[in-house]
């Protein structure tokens, strides 16, 4: 049986501390997209950590993590992320397997991801520079090496042909860094690689799905820069969705069970693109000072705006969520009005549904307003003891989806979250 979990806005919602939460529930979590673009922060032991890689279950003993196929991976930051790990006396090999399908992210790929930024001027989509799009591109475009390389002896021959392939494009986009440094930390970080647990993915799930296990799959990014269903181009490069478990896992869709939606109780982005509700005001600059709205791979100040309900009705609708997890209401304690957005205004039409090309349109987003509950929900434990004005909001967020909130996080640490 596998659940998923994944973040319904454009990423950072709280993902990875509510598989934090979550993980002594299930005997696998296992990360099927992205790479380390994601930046997931745990609180372990009242200290901050951020996992770009390893799955958000690598703190608890009894819990195995997995890598899946559907990720790019790159052996430098896993190798950082392992002494990160370390430091909390975690051995991140003993409880960690990497799928041998999984493709590689190369010192090029990363080179490659800068020159097309940079080509791209003010178009660029703010990507986090990890090399993300070019790894796909090369799994798509049947290029890339993957983990299972890393096992050939004509590893580094496979290598310098990728290599040259990837020069001439740099050469193309007047790229000339040098990126000898990032070769030398590459090929010391894929020797460390090889004392992991490299295994068949698909083969190593499905048996744990046939023995019983539970298994939780860990988005990263979030629904909305999905590269189907996203503000393309303004996107990632991978399926973030629900159905990215499938090909990303190699589990059959019927044996998906719950969906976990993860949502803030507002709205942030990081990067370029369209964000109907996005403030440029004092309220989004509160909010981004009280959420501490800052981008936990990059530093980046993130967008910040209001909640968008077409959107997550939406996101709700291709992931097929279950159920809610609504993160940082506390950020919102301070506000005396609160607002949802209900439906956008395009050229005077009001509509409830995401639009085609959200990038080329003028949206104009339709607020409900609300009553703040002004209260400290900080260190809430019971539900009953919300505040009213907190449970009308929420009412209006189910009712609106059709999909109910079990869960408020309440706060960064690991027992601020509250059964709803
Ligand atoms: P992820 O990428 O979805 O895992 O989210 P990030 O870790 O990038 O960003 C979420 C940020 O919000 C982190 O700094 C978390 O520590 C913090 N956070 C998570 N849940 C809450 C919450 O309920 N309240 C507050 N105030 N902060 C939270
Ligand atoms: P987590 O898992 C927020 C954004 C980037 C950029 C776009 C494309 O922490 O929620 P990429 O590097 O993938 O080519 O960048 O996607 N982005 C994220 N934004 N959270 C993330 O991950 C993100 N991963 C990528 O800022 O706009
Ligand atoms: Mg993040």
């Amino acid at each position: 049986m596998v659940d998923v979990l994944l973040g319904l806005q454009w990423g950072d919602e709280g993902k990875g501390k509510i598989v934090d939460y979550f993980a002594p529930q299930y005997d696998i979590i296992a990360r099927f997209q992205g790479g380390p673009n994601a930046g997931h922060t745990l609180y372990v032991k009242g200290e901050k950590i951020v996992l770009h890689q390893i799955p958000s279950g690598i703190f608890h003993e009894n819990t195995t993590n997995l890598i899946g196929n559907g990720v790019v991976l790159d052996a430098v930051t896993l190798k950082k992320e392992y002494d990160k790990v370390a430091a909390f006396g975690v051995d991140g090999r003993k409880n960690l397997y990497i799928s041998e399908r999984t493709h590689l992210i190369l010192p090029t790929h990363r080179a490659l991801d800068k020159a097309s930024e940079l080509s791209k001027g003010n178009e660029k989509i703010g990507s986090t520079l990890k090399g993300i799009g070019p790894a796909y591109m090369d799994k798509t475009g049947r290029n890339g090496l993957r983990v299972g390389d890393l096992l050939d002896k004509n590893f580094t021959t496979q290598y310098i042909k990728l290599r040259l392939k990837h020069q001439r494009l740099l050469d193309s986009f007047g790229f000339n860094e040098d990126i000898s440094e990032w070769e030398e930390e590459f090929f010391e970080a894929i020797e460390f690689m090889r004392t992991f647990k490299i295994v068949n993915g698909e083969y190593f799930i499905n048996e744990k799905i046939r023995e019983g296990k539970k298994v939780l799959a860990e988005g990263a990014q979030g629904s909305m820069l999905d590269v189907d269903f996203g503000t393309f181009p303004f996107v990632t490069s991978s399926n973030t969705i629900s159905a990215g478990v499938c090909t990303g896992l190699g589990v059959a869709p019927q044996k998906i069970k719950e969906v976990i939606g993860v949502t803030k109780a507002y709205c942030t982005r990081v990067g370029s693109g369209p964000f109907p509700t996005e403030l440029h005001d004092e309220t989004g600059e509160r909010l981004r000072k009280i959420g501490n709205e800052f981008g936990a791979t990059t530093g980046r100040p993130r967008r910040c705006g209001w909640i968008d309900l077409v959107a997550l009705d939406f996101a709700c609708m291709v992931n097929g969520v279950t159920q809610l997890v609504m993160t940082k209401a506390d950020v919102l304690d301070a506000f005396e009005e609160l607002s949802a957005c209900t439906s956008y205004g395009i050229d005077g039409v009001q509509q409830k549904m995401v639009p085609y090309q959200m990038t080329k349109l003028a949206i104009e987003p339709n607020y409900v307003q609300y009553k703040g509950w002004q209260t400290d929900i900080t260190r809430i434990t019971e539900s009953d003891s919300l505040p009213a004005e907190m449970k009308t909001y929420i009412k209006f967020i189910n009712e609106y989806l059709g999909v109910p909130v079990t869960y408020i996080s309440n706060g960064p640490g690991r027992d601020q979250i509250i059964k709803a």
